[in-house]
């Protein structure tokens, strides 16, 4: 008997659109649990948002100047290598949760809820495109994209399922709040979030291919082909801003320099207040940041003509001064009353002034290759 039968999970794992994946997931959704939907709702600026930005504007693009790879590419997603991946099998060990220590339990359940928040709003953003959309180019594409999200979502909610919490996806999707952002500002920060999310997907699956006994979790096993979605997604958006030089220069170098530092010191901050997370894995976060943030900058060189400086002296002991304000904003925020307001502005304030610091280290200028494409490998 296979202990892990779930022909619903099975059947969304081979779904061929995002629409098809939805519906199974709300069949699903009724074993869904209102605090984890509760916490996927939280909108602060360290939780995974949902967008909507200018649909024709985003339609009006052509792709003509990068057909040749724009074709290779959909293709190679049109060939779904990873259809049915996602789906637990045999290589899905049993998850004690009742016997896990409570700290990184409740760590773990915030990542995947974070995880499965974030897999959905690109879900949600994507889906929306194609629905909207009249461009063949631009609608197959993002059908392909959102296919592969809520295939994403659906899986981590499975795992979270386990735990008696799961995300309601069909009342996050009607409920949540939409941030507005115009296609370049979607493009700079979906791209940005495509390729850190490669680099965070593919630097833990290597560490715990070396350090098997660090797995705590079997979901890790999934990452590899997982990350390849990643990367192809970050792909078609580095093509879809190669349409258009106009996106990666002049002005537009600041606002990429503000995404790639917004990026970055988001997931710095947000992964350090998961320690136990982290020592369970036996990965250090500033190890892990440092490693992420260095893949994530040597992939974007294919597009944006600067990188952030890490090594410089001022970036490391900024984003540690940014994430104590951060846990002193969360402190005065439990602590309420006119002493926690003092707190929590006194270090709103602060984070700021970090944040400012961050964003004007001199960046690190480069030459772009003519051709956008890169193979994942690391
Ligand atoms: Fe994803
Ligand atoms: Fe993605």
């Amino acid at each position: 008997m296979n202990v892990h039968a779930d022909p619903v999970a099975d059947k969304r794992a081979e779904a061929q659109t995002a629409e098809e994946g939805i519906a199974l997931q709300e069949e699903q959704a009724k074993y869904d649990s209102a605090f984890a939907t509760d916490v996927a709702m939280q909108n602060t600026l360290l939780t995974p948002r949902f967008y909507t930005t200018d649909f024709n504007e985003l339609d009006a693009i052509d792709v003509s100047p990068v057909r040749a790879d724009w074709d290779a590419l959909i293709a190679e997603m049109e060939a779904d290598p990873n259809k049915g991946h996602f789906k637990k099998t045999e290589a899905w060990d049993h998850v004690d949760w009742d016997g896990m220590d409570p700290a990184l339990k409740k760590e773990f359940i915030d990542f995947l809820i974070s995880s499965c928040t974030a897999e959905f709003s690109g879900c949600v953003l994507y889906k929306e495109m194609k629905r909207r959309g009249t461009n063949v180019d631009v609608t197959k594409l993002f059908q392909l994209m959102a296919r592969d999200e809520a295939r994403h979502a659906g899986f981590i909610n499975d795992a979270l399922r386990e735990a008696g919490v799961a995300v309601n996806l069909g009342f996050l999707t009607q409920k949540k709040k939409y941030t507005f952002f115009r296609p370049k500002f979607i493009y700079y920060a979906t791209y940005l979030s495509e390729k850190i999310g490669y680099a965070r997907y593919i630097t833990i699956f290597r560490h715990l291919e070396a350090h098997p006994e660090h797995r705590f979790h079997p979901i890790f096993k999934w990452f590899e082909e997982w990350c390849g979605d990643e990367f192809r997604h970050g792909e078609a958006f580095a093509l879809l801003m190669k349409t258009d030089p106009k996106l990666t220069s002049g002005a537009n170098v600041w606002w990429i320099k503000f995404f790639l530092t917004a990026v970055y010191a988001t997931m710095y901050v947000r992964d350090h207040q998961r320690p136990a997370f982290h020592e369970a894995l036996g990965v250090d976060p500033d190890w892990y940041a440092h490693e992420v943030f260095t893949k994530t900058s040597a992939l974007s060189e294919q597009i944006f003509p600067i990188t952030l400086d890490i090594e410089h002296p001022r970036w490391q002991r900024t984003l540690e001064t940014l994430h104590r304000a951060n846990v002193a904003i969360a402190d005065g925020k439990a602590t309420g009353g006119v002493a926690g307001k003092l707190k929590e502005l006194a270090n709103s304030a602060k984070a700021a002034w970090c944040f400012a610091a961050l964003y004007t280290i001199p960046a690190k200028r480069h030459d772009r290759p003519d051709s956008v494409r890169l193979e994942p490998v690391y």
